[in-house]
């Protein structure tokens, strides 16, 4: 099947034309603007979810780059708010800036997240490959420090993840756990999915023992099957974990979870961005590309 992924990612994907994979892409990413984005939220805010909008973009390249996605992650804020919708914002420190100039996207971020505290809601720092892992690390355990509304993401695929949390976990941390979606070369990364899952339930299980806040981001139901035993032999507080998934995967999965009364929260990407941010995962990571194809045929 790996050859297959390769295929559609290498050889299909160049030749798709834009309006073709708009359609495709329209499963992921409901629209450009903030309104596609904030009728979702509204929708599954009125099922019992709720949301988490990201503003798509990365690697900005200029301050201004960085400024107008603080600018618009401001404007999420403000109409999440004005709605009174139940949702958060997930954003990317390469879109902010942090290749150009780390201190100028933590003062970014940082007034994000001052700007969510007046609105009692929260920021999620994702976590981009492992050339951002230990500045998106510092930069959280700096925010952490003054704001309690702030949360990053760890990858279960990284072999340093574990030591990460644990160091993490003094200071009631707030992890979104994910397998990680970008390729790292072996050394950095477990590549036998067997260990990765492992891995992702240890992580799991530290937190939930430790009073960490777990944000448990996957679709993988085997993983879903154990952290759901695993809840129900720790008994944590349910204000202590959440479900979280993307939108337009696995709708099936998604009612599963939330007949479960589990909190659950779905990831809602949007923005003008959207086709060059897809084609460059879909080509860098063909395991992605060979998702959506299949999800493409089984409509
Ligand atoms: P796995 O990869 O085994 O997928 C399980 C099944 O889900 C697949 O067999 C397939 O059917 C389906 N599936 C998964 N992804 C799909 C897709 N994109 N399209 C169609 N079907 C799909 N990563 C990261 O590095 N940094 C981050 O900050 C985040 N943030 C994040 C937030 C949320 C809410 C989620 C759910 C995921 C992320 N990720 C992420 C992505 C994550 O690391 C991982 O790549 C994907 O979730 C896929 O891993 P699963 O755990 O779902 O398992």
């Amino acid at each position: 099947m790996a050859f297959v992924d390769k295929v559609v990612a290498g050889a299909i994907l160049p030749i798709v034309p834009k309006f073709v994979a708009r359609r495709f892409a329209k499963r992921y990413v409901p629209g450009e603007k903030l309104e596609d984005a904030l009728a979702v939220v509204k929708k599954l805010n009125s099922l019992g979810m709720c949301a988490t909008v990201d503003v798509l973009g990365e690697f900005s390249t200029s301050l201004n780059e960085a400024v107008s996605a603080a600018e618009e992650y401001n404007r999420a804020l403000e109409a999440i708010a004005d709605e009174n919708l139940d949702s958060n914002i997930s954003l990317k420190p390469t879109h902010l800036g942090l290749k150009i100039n780390r201190e100028k996207c933590y003062e970014l971020i940082k007034e994000l997240c001052e700007k969510a505290r007046q609105a009692d809601n929260f920021v999620r720092i994702d976590m981009e490959d492992s050339a951002c892992t230990q500045d998106t690390l510092d930069m959280y355990v700096r925010l952490r420090k003054e704001y309690d509304n702030v949360g990053t993401v760890v990858q279960s695929y990284l072999r340093r993840t574990l030591d990460d949390v644990r160091k993490l976990l003094s200071s009631n941390t707030n992890l979104r756990i994910c397998k990680g979606v970008y390729v790292e070369p072996r050394r950095i990364a477990y590549k036998d999915m067997s260990i990765i899952n492992r891995n992702y339930m240890a992580i799991v299980e530290l937190m939930l023992f430790n009073g960490g806040y777990a944000g448990i981001a996957t679709h993988d139901e085997v993983l879903v099957w154990e952290v759901l035993d695993l809840i129900e032999r720790l008994n944590p507080s349910a204000h202590k974990f959440e479900f979280q998934m993307l939108w337009g995967v696995d709708n099936e999965l998604r009612d599963i979870l939330l007949e479960t009364g589990h909190k659950l929260r779905i990831y809602i990407p949007y923005g003008e961005n959207w086709y060059a941010y897809s084609t460059r995962r879909l080509k860098e990571n063909p395991r992605l590309a060979g998702f959506v194809f299949k999800a493409a045929l089984k409509r």
